[in-house]
């Protein structure tokens, strides 16, 4: 990969916490290279390392060895930083401010012009569900509207790396998609996006690429739709529409009014679905693996890769 076209690069990075008999090594020598302009999904267990990653690609951490830089910039650097929108694991806001006056202190942070800054939170609050609540103190938002507050703040920047710590967390199925759906533009914009997930319907509706670590250590990294392809993943879909999208690959049969059927269609046909979907073309109403999918990609992975962890 040219180097300008890396967002994120990471070698040999390790992290220890605690000391002697108390110590616990977070990171393991992770070498990590992320393209600039894709969506990375990292997964994997409780534990596992993630958020450390997150932490030390942010700056908040210290390698205990190896490096990680951000475009180039050692992470941490200001240079790096002002290039980072982020949503932490538990974000936590000034109580006595209300949604809209915490999304214009992130802009003037951020050094955003104000009219802007006050054009941008009103987008935000809208496209995420929760303009109706911009003029009430946070102290009174729920688990899922902070959690939305949250995502709003992060994307406030328009930064060119946005970094979410569990962004469907505490999110019912409207908040999901339509954070799903505003990730997606962002990266048709050109940013960069790594979240982790538990979620993984979600990580494999969204991401182009997948990071599994496992006690501290990269137990898969690539395509997602390769590690599906391996695995001989195939798919079944139906979509409602008055003619259904041409994708190479793809034998539609109509199966009632409106409704059209494909089976064994690829990972790659069901991502070129996605973007016809998300342009309008068709309505996806179902969609299931007919094989390999990435929860039990993900027990056999961690399974194996903590088999191989003294
Ligand atoms: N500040 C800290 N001090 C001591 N140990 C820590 C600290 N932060 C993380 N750890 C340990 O490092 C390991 C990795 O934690 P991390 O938070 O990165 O996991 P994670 O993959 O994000 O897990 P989860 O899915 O539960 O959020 C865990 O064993 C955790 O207890
Ligand atoms: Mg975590």
């Amino acid at each position: 990969m040219p180097d300008d076209q890396i967002a994120i690069s990471a070698v040999g990075l390790t992290r220890t916490f605690g000391r002697r008999s108390g110590r616990v090594h977070a990171l393991r020598g992770v070498d990590i290279n992320i393209q600039r302009g894709t969506v990375t999904g990292l997964v994997g267990p409780n534990g596992a390392g993630k958020s450390t990653f997150l932490k030390l690609v942010l700056g908040f951490l210290y390698p205990t060895a190896g490096t990680v830089s951000v475009f180039g910039a050692a992470a941490g650097s200001d240079e790096a930083r002002r290039k980072i929108g982020y949503l932490p694991e538990h974000p936590s806001f000034p109580q006595y401010l209300n949604g809209r006056e915490i999304l214009h202190y992130i802009g003037g942070l951020i050094d955003l012009d104000p009219a802007l800054a006050r054009q941008r939170a009103d987008e935000l609050l809208a496209e995420l569900g929760i303009a109706h609540a911009a003029g009430r103190r946070v102290r009174s938002y729920s688990k899922g509207m902070a959690q939305r507050l949250g995502i709003a703040q992060a994307l406030m920047g328009d930064h060119e790396l946005i970094i979410l710590d569990e962004p469907m967390s505490g999110l019912d199925p409207v908040g999901r998609a339509d954070v799903k759906r505003l990730l997606r533009r962002h990266k048709e914009s050109g940013q960069t996006i790594i979240f982790c997930s538990h979620i993984l319907e979600d990580v494999e509706r969204l991401a182009d690429n997948i990071i599994m670590l496992n006690r501290g250590q990269v137990a898969y990294s690539g395509p997602l739709y390769d590690l599906m392809a391996g695995q001989g993943a195939s798919w079944q879909v139906v979509v409602r529409t008055a003619s259904p999208p041409d994708i190479s690959g793809v034998a539609w049969a109509k199966v009632g009014a409106q409704l059209w059927s494909a089976e064994n269609i690829t990972s790659a046909a069901v991502q070129q679905l996605h973007r016809a979907a998300a342009d309008g073309a068709c309505d996806v109403v179902e969609l299931r693996h007919q094989r390999a999918d990435l929860e039990s990609l993900f027990l056999e992975l961690a399974g194996s890769a903590q088999e191989g962890v003294q």
